[in-house]
């Protein structure tokens, strides 16, 4: 069973990018990402932790933005219009998930389409669903650069991906299909009719369903590659932390089928990190009057 790192994919695409801010600020222009996290939830911290060290490691600047769990939706938004016309700031991302009082799925709406690196509003996501994006979600880019960086045969296989939600399942599955990637996908969800019968055709299995260690040895095909995007803490007393980490897949079981698979971590997060710089980088060279996508095939 082969190993399809992220960490090491990362290190490799991070030194291209880091090439790539160098021009930039050759030019007098230091992409930056800014990203407002609201309240104290320890899992959202280290989140963005992660993506602020891995910002540096590149050459980009960014800044931690940390508001209080009391924030209130106007505050928010001031907060977010503000950073919006502040010239100095290129890519611009609310961490997810947002304290229970607010209302997150208006929040992207209200983010410059020109910064939002995270592809959440309404006019980039349908750009990238009519495969002419702007920017494309971390994720999903992640993962399908996952797949092609580790010459896992893509076009015409049948991908299934579990999960259907905006910031994953729905995305991947379009973009796998569009013109040049090529899959044939199933997108199924906690309703669907067969769904184990589907998986077992999987050449490729995408899981996104936020469900620890859900998917078994026993739901896939021989030789399958499969992709785990899940990331649970769950206990473990024989940890000295007392609990491990691990993702959607049961992966000491789905072992003895997978041909190939995603590790957790150190599998798609890292990736997924990395994508958004891309995009942050990609945002800077826009706002310095370079091409604004959306009228490119994928
Ligand atoms: N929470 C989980 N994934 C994400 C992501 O990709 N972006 C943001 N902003 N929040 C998240």
């Amino acid at each position: 069973m082969k190993i399809l790192s992220g960490k090491e994919l990362s290190e490799l695409i991070q030194a291209e990018l880091a090439g790539e801010a160098a021009a930039l600020k050759k030019l007098g222009c230091t992409p930056t990402l800014a990203v407002i996290r609201v309240g104290e939830d320890e899992a959202t911290g280290i989140y963005v932790r992660n993506k602020v060290r891995a910002a540096a490691k590149v050459g980009l600047h960014s800044e931690d933005i940390h508001l209080p769990a009391s924030t209130s939706q106007s505050e928010l938004e001031a907060k977010v219009e503000c950073l919006n016309s502040d010239p100095a700031v290129h890519g611009l991302i609310c961490q997810l998930p947002l304290p229970g009082h607010l209302n997150e799925k208006r929040l992207p709406e209200r983010i410059d389409p020109l910064k939002d690196v995270d592809c959440f509003h309404p006019l980039n996501f349908g750009l990238m669903a009519m495969g002419t994006p702007r920017f494309l979600p971390c994720t999903p880019a992640g993962i399908i650069e996952i797949l092609l960086r580790y010459e896992v045969p893509v076009a015409g296989q049948h991908v299934v991906v579990l999960g259907r939600s905006n910031i994953v399942g729905r995305p991947v599955a379009m973009m796998l299909g569009h013109k040049g990637i090529d899959a044939t996908v199933s997108l199924c969800h906690s309703r669907s009719k067969d769904a184990a019968q589907l998986m077992r055709q999987a050449d490729i299995l995408v899981a996104a369903i936020g469900q620890p260690e859900w998917v078994k040895a026993d739901m896939l095909k021989e030789g399958a590659v499969v992709i785990d995007v899940g990331v649970h803490q769950v206990p473990d007393p024989s940890r000295k932390r007392g609990y491990r980490i691990c993702g959607d897949v049961d992966q000491a079981d789905a072992a003895s089928r997978a041909a190939a698979m995603t590790p957790v971590p150190g599998g798609v997060g890292p990736v997924t990190i990395t994508m958004l710089l891309k995009n942050t980088i990609a945002a800077a060279r826009m706002q310095m009057g370079g091409p604004q996508g959306g009228d490119t095939p994928a």
